[in-house]
């Protein structure tokens, strides 16, 4: 990012502001986990309300695997763990599951927020993918 973009947002919470807008506007699905080792959400945005049919406010200190089940594949996970466990992203499709039990294909990246070179949250950026 640009030297004056970044002066500009690290003044006066710019950041905070910026992020607000974007994840609140965004049309791709944003879910917010906090570092801990259940991963719980901490925020979710108007598009994951919309793809997934669950309230933000219901999900928040749950966790994403409420997305899953059994048509969900364990060996994407499994990569997603890994990747967590190194503090790497991870980009990947798996079949996740609507509030109403319907199935679709989530295609997904998580990303470590890091402050000072410690976790301090994961992102994700989600969207209904058409093929697995
Ligand atoms: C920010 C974030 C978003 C996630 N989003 C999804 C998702 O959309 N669908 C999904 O199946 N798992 C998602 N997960 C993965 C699960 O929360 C969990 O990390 C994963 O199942 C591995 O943990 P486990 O081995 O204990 O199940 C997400 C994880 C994080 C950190």
């Amino acid at each position: 990012m640009s030297d004056r973009f970044e002066k500009l947002m690290n003044g006066a919470d710019g950041g905070l502001a910026l992020l607000q807008v974007l994840a609140e506007n965004s049309f791709d699905s944003v879910l917010i986990t906090d570092a801990s080792a259940e991963g719980k959400i901490i925020y979710a945005n108007e598009a994951f309300e919309k793809l997934t049919g669950h309230d933000s406010s219901s999900v928040i200190g749950k966790t994403p695997r409420i997305l899953q089940g059994p048509g969900t594949d364990d060996k994407v996970i499994a990569r997603l763990s890994n990747a967590m466990k190194s503090g790497e992203k991870f980009e990947g499709k798996a079949i996740n599951y609507k509030k109403d039990g319907t199935p679709f294909i989530m295609y997904w990246r998580v990303l470590p927020i890091e402050v000072a070179k410690k976790v301090i949250a994961w992102v994700a950026i989600q969207r209904e993918g058409s093929v697995i």
